[in-house]
């Protein structure tokens, strides 16, 4: 039986249905990508992003700065949120430490937070209004959902609560009726919780963080984790879980390919939503 949930194949479904409402347009959507400084891996991130937008149909702007003040940043995301032709603004992390994050990104309009990263749009998915969504766990929800993977009163254990992934998982969870208990870096006896989970979510950044001993039998495995050794990626789980388990993730080839073709849904979601006014 095979045990691998298969992003490439979802994320290649989403883009296809995607492609096809985005062709319908009259106009064409414009995606801006903010990034400053020279973290290595966000420059492949960004490309990653730049060969997906222009594939799907969109523009793809692409702001670079070496440095910049913080008020002059500021003026530009307002600039473009006051622009009728940008559809979506990202704004790459992680940003220099000179730089306020929280300020500069709570500074994107909320219509444009196609990352789903203002207080905002955070706010309004613990209120279950209609918000844009971060779209690493958004790529979750997406996987869950095609495996069809029953949610309501699963037990379900998440590992991370970074407001990036673990904490909006935690809230998106718990709105579709599951018993979700969120793990971090303090919490005792992990096994203990890990072992008890009929679904398990790791977002950490720690290599074999979760070994087979510590995961249910007959578990959803999701590893959202991205480590690299050697110049080879490996997740959080022990690849060998999967003997375990009765569904699970690769790494590379699991979550990964969810995050950029959900922050393309976004993109289109964030214009439909502004024109719906
Ligand atoms: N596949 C994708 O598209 C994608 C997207 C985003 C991120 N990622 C990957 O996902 C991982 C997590 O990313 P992130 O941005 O959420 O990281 P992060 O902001 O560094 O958060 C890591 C979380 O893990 C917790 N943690 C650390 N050590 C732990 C331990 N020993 N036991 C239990 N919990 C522990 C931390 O707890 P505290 O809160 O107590 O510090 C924190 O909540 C990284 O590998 C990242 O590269 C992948």
């Amino acid at each position: 039986m095979n045990k691998i949930i298969d992003g490439k194949k979802v994320r290649d479904e989403r883009k296809e249905k995607l492609m096809e409402e985005i062709k319908k347009l009259k106009e064409k959507l414009t995606l801006v990508d903010i990034s400053v400084g020279d973290d290595a891996a966000s420059k492949v991130y960004v490309s990653q992003k730049e060969k997906m937008a222009l594939e799907v149909g969109y523009n793809f702007l692409n702001l670079h700065y070496d440095k910049i003040e913080e008020d002059k940043l500021i003026e530009k995301i307002e600039e473009l949120n006051n622009d009728e032709n940008i559809t979506g603004i990202i704004v790459q992390l992680p940003l220099p430490s000179y730089l306020n994050k929280d300020r500069i990104l709570n500074t994107v309009s909320v219509d444009k937070d196609v990352d789903g990263l203002t207080r905002e749009n955070l706010t309004r998915l613990v209120k279950k209004e209609k918000s844009l969504i971060p779209c690493t766990p958004k790529g979750v929800m997406t996987l869950l959902e095609s495996y069809h993977i029953d949610l309501i009163g699963k037990k379900i254990v998440i590992v991370g609560r970074s407001e990036l992934v673990g904490l909006p998982l935690f809230h998106l969870l718990l709105n579709k009726d599951a018993t979700v208990t969120l793990c971090h870096s303090k919490t005792k006896d992990l096994k203990s919780y890990t072992k008890n989970a009929d679904i398990l979510i790791v977002a950490v950044g720690k290599k074999s963080l979760i070994t087979s001993d510590m995961v249910k039998p007959g578990s959803v495995l999701i590893d959202v984790g991205i480590n690299r050794v050697d110049n080879k990626l490996y997740g959080d789980i022990e690849s060998s879980s999967i003997e375990v388990a009765s569904l699970m993730t690769p790494v590379p080839g699991g979550v990964g390919p969810m995050t950029v073709i959900s922050l393309m849904e976004n993109v289109l979601e964030a214009y439909k939503a502004r024109k719906n006014k």
